[in-house]
C-alpha cells in the first residue's frame, strides 16, 4: 500500500451530496500517514457539519475567509504554504467553475488561488451537469492549468439517473494522492497491460467464456499510471471504469485481444497479460441462433493464439514481459513451466477456483516466479499486490 506519510494534505470540501463521503475521506488520509486540514465551502455545511470533520482530523475546520479568530490562529496565505497536496473532493460544477475561473469569492477559491502545492480535483455532480460543454471546457482549463482532475465514475447517481459522475471512492483518492507523492519510477516508460476474460460466441446468443472480471489487470495498469508509466489497457468485456491517465482499448474475443496487443507491441517497455484469454474457440460461429435437437451437442473447439508467448517471442518484444498462471493445483510447478515455455520474464502465480481470490474477488494472493528467484505477496487487496507487482517491473527496467 502506498502512504501519504509526512504529507500534509488540505481538503477542500464543496457541495454536493458525496461530501458525506468526506468523513471516511478523512479518516483514510489519516491512516494513510497524512495529517489533514478541512476547509467546507457554505454548500457542503447543508451536507456535512465541520464538528464531524473536526473530530476526524483533529484540528478546526475552517468555513469562512472572514473568521478573524481562525484567521489569527492560522491565517489563510499560511495555510495555503501549509499543504503540500490540495485535494477538492467533491468537487462540484460550481466549485470547478470558480477554481477555472480564478475567483477567490470564498476560503476555498482563495486557497486554491493562493496556493503553489499541487491541486487535485474529484468532481461530483449530476450526470447531465458533467456533460453539459460549460463543466467539461472548465476540466479542460483546470487541467491544462496542471490541475489533476480525478474521476469521476459511473453509476447510479443520488439523483436517481445513472451516468458519469460519481465521485471516486475515498480508498482510491487516497490511493491517487499517494502515488502522486512518490517518485514516478516508470515516468517516460510505456506499458501495456492486457484485463479481463475472452467470450468466444458460439452464435449470436451463446458465448464460451470464464469468470475473470478485470480487477487484476486494471489494478496494476492503474498502480503503473500512478508511477508515471504510459499506459494502455487491452481491456476484454469487464464491467470496470478505466482508471486515471490510462489510455483503453476494449476487446471481446481472444482474435481481438492478439490483433490489439500484437498492433500495440512496438515502443513497449514492459507487457503484463494478466487477461484471462481463452485457450480455445468454437470452430465454427453460427450466424443464426443453434436450436437445440435430441441427445448430446458436440462443440468442435480450435486452439487460440498464445497472446503471451508471441509477446515474448516478437521481433518488438518489451524488456520486461510478465504473464500470469491461474492454477487449481500444482501451482509452483505449473507456473515455472510457464516461466520456461513462455520465455518471459516473470510469471505471477495464483491460485484459482476457491472463493475470495483469484477471479473475480477483491483480494488476491500471488507468487512472483523468475529466473533466479521467487516473491511471495501475501493475501491482500488486488490494488495493493498491483503496486507490488510494478515495483518488481520497476527494478528490473531500472535493472537494463
Ligand atoms: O480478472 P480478475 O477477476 O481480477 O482475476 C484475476 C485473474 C485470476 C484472471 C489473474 O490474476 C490471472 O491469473 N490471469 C491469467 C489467467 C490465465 O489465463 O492464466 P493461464 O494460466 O491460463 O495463462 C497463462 C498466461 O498466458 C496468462 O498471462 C495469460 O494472459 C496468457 N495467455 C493464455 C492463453 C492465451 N491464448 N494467450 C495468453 O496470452
Amino acid at each position: 500500500m502506498l502512504e501519504l506519510r509526512g504529507q500534509r494534505v488540505l481538503l477542500g470540501v464543496s457541495g454536493g451530496i458525496a461530501a458525506y463521503k468526506s468523513a471516511d475521506l478523512v479518516r483514510r488520509l489519516r491512516e494513510a500517514g497524512a495529517e489533514v486540514r478541512v476547509v467546507l465551502t457554505a454548500g457542503a455545511e447543508h451536507f456535512i457539519t465541520a464538528t464531524t470533520l473536526q473530530a476526524l482530523s483533529g484540528h478546526p475546520v475552517r468555513t469562512s475567509l472572514w473568521d478573524a479568530a481562525a484567521e489569527a490562529a492560522m491565517g489563510h496565505i499560511e495555510l495555503a504554504r501549509w499543504a503540500t497536496q490540495v485535494l477538492v473532493a467533491p468537487a462540484t460544477a460550481d466549485l470547478l467553475a470558480r477554481v477555472a475561473q480564478g475567483r477567490a469569492d470564498d476560503l476555498l477559491t482563495t486557497l486554491c488561488l493562493a496556493t503553489e502545492a499541487p491541486i487535485a480535483v474529484a468532481p461530483a455532480m449530476n450526470r447531465v451537469m458533467w456533460a453539459n460543454p460549460s463543466t467539461q471546457a472548465n476540466v479542460a482549463t483546470l487541467r491544462a492549468r496542471g490541475v489533476r482532475v480525478l474521476g469521476p465514475m459511473a453509476g447510479s447517481q443520488a439523483c436517481g439517473e445513472t451516468g458519469e459522475g460519481r465521485m471516486r471512492e475515498p480508498a482510491d483518492l487516497v490511493d491517487d494522492l499517494a502515488a502522486s507523492a512518490v517518485p514516478p519510477r516508470l515516468a517516460g516508460r510505456r506499458l501495456l497491460v492486457s484485463a479481463g476474460p475472452t467470450f468466444e460466441d458460439l452464435d449470436p446468443v451463446r458465448f464460451l467464456g470464464n469468470r475473470s472480471s478485470g480487477r487484476m489487470g486494471f489494478a496494476i495498469a492503474e498502480a503503473a499510471a500512478q508511477v508515471g508509466a504510459e499506459v494502455l489497457l487491452v481491456a476484454g468485456p469487464v464491467k470496470l471504469a478505466t482508471p486515471v491517465g490510462v489510455r483503453r482499448i476494449d476487446v471481446r474475443s481472444a482474435a481481438e485481444m492478439h490483433a490489439a496487443v500484437i498492433g500495440a507491441l512496438p515502443g513497449q517497455d514492459a507487457y503484463v497479460g494478466a487477461a484471462a484469454v481463452a485457450d480455445y474457440r468454437p470452430a465454427a460461429v453460427a450466424d443464426r441462433k443453434i436450436k437445440k435437437g435430441e441427445g448430446a451437442m458436440l462443440l468442435t473447439l480450435e486452439r487460440t493464439a498464445d497472446i503471451l508467448a508471441e509477446v515474448a517471442a516478437h521481433p518488438a518484444r518489451p524488456r520486461c514481459v510478465l504473464g500470469f498462471a491461474a492454477e487449481t493445483h500444482d501451482v509452483a510447478d505449473y507456473a515455472r513451466g510457464k516461466l520456461a515455455a513462455k520465455k518471459v520474464d516473470a510469471i505471477a502465480a495464483n491460485l484459482v477456483g476457491r472463493p475470495g481470490s483469484g477471479f473475480d474477488a477483491d483480494e488476491n494472493a500471488l507468487t512472483l516466479y523468475w529466473n533466479g528467484g521467487e516473491r511471495e505477496f501475501a493475501t491482500a487487496r488486488k490494488t495493493d499486490l498491483a503496486h507490488g507487482l510494478v515495483g518488481w517491473i520497476a527494478d528490473r527496467l531500472e535493472a537494463g
